[in-house]
């Protein structure tokens, strides 16, 4: 079953994320340092002439890394060329791209840190002195060639800056990180949506979704789609704070914004674990989730809102958790416990 609440996108979301994607950086709602900083680096680029050294933009799932590489192309008024480190399995899809790259363009690589080390080596020269080398013919007749690029603005996305090795990172001019939305920017984005969606949306119901989409405006987008089919079906398709409630509560997203998987992971350090703390591959296997999953798309939220905290010997929940998901606050881990 297709998670709810999940970040990372489904087919209904990339077909709406079109539509909603705002354009220009003064559409862009939330993030406001990533914002203004990218605000001048844009403007004296433009003044300059030249075009955007390379940037590099890090953080949870559905925040908005894509949405930002296309602004800056729109912003620089160049064009956008978009893949994914997975999709480069060899140094000859990277050199197809770049040599066919025209000047200032922006080249965008999603999952930067997924790209094969050979492919990652290519980069290096592409991105530091615009050329890359070529090998050409094989064995003792093999020539290196050495192909000239236009000088392009390569913006690279990561769930996990931490993976990228330190010679690409080195690499980036300017490096942003993505942080989770607070409940009034996500409101603000809520209302926008609905707006060129054309979903009746009152103003109170904006906000109910925005507080259970987890700081995440992919969600958000999505909750309001699902509130919108509840408010057809049900009602008469007019949206307010009650028929959203009522539309999440079916959708068992907790007011939290948790769903059946976070409780199952809090659930299961508390009455298998004794609350914590407990390493990332025992819970894994617990609840039968890979690690890397837990890491990446779980944890991030939990950790923000204060339910879960990372120890160096491992997952603890929080008093607030216990609470929360009704056990007594007496036996959750104090800090003299764990230190
Ligand atoms: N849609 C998704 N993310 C957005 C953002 N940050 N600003 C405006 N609309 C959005």
């Amino acid at each position: 079953m297709d998670r709810i609440l999940a970040a990372t996108p489904d087919a209904d979301d990339l077909q709406t994320e079109l539509s909603l994607r705002p354009k220009l950086l003064r559409e862009y709602i939330g993030q406001q340092k990533v914002k203004a900083n990218l605000e001048i680096s844009l403007t004296a680029a433009r003044k300059r002439n030249e075009p955007l050294d390379h940037v590099l933009l890090f953080g949870p799932p559905g925040l908005g890394k894509t949405t930002l590489a296309n602004i800056i192309s729109n912003e620089m008024n160049a064009s956008l060329r978009s893949t994914s480190g997975p999709a480069l399995e060899k140094p000859g899809d990277l050199v197809a791209i770049v040599t066919n790259l025209e000047a200032g363009d922006v080249l965008f690589i999603d999952e930067i840190h997924r790209l094969p080390p050979i492919v990652e080596e290519v980069l290096y020269s592409a991105m530091e002195d615009f050329h890359v080398d070529v090998v050409i013919g094989q064995g003792p007749a093999a020539r290196t060639l050495k192909v000239e690029l236009p000088r392009f603005t390569l913006v690279g996305a990561t769930t996990r800056a931490g993976l990228l090795t330190a010679p690409l990172r080195a690499r980036f001019g300017i490096v942003h990180r993505l942080d989770f939305y607070d409940v009034e920017a996500l409101t603000i984005i809520v209302r926008r949506s609905s707006e060129i969606l054309g979903i009746p949306t009152e103003r109170d119901a904006s906000s109910e979704i925005a507080r259970r989409a987890r700081g995440t405006p992919r969600i958000a987008n999505r909750l309001l789609r699902r509130v919108r089919d509840y408010a057809e079906v049900r009602h008469e398709g007019r949206v307010n704070a009650d028929i959203a409630r009522e539309a999440l509560e079916m959708l068992e997203v907790d007011e939290y914004g948790l769903d059946e998987i976070d409780r199952k992971l809090l659930t299961t350090i508390i009455e298998r674990f004794g609350g914590g703390p407990v390493g990332v591959n025992a819970i894994a296997s617990s609840i039968g989730e890979d690690r890397g999953t837990i890491e990446d798309l779980y944890e991030p939220y939990l950790t923000q809102i204060g339910f879960l905290q990372r120890t160096p010997r491992g997952r603890v929940a929080s008093r607030e958790a216990y609470v929360h998901l009704g056990y007594p606050a007496a036996h959750a881990r104090t800090q003299k416990d764990l230190f």
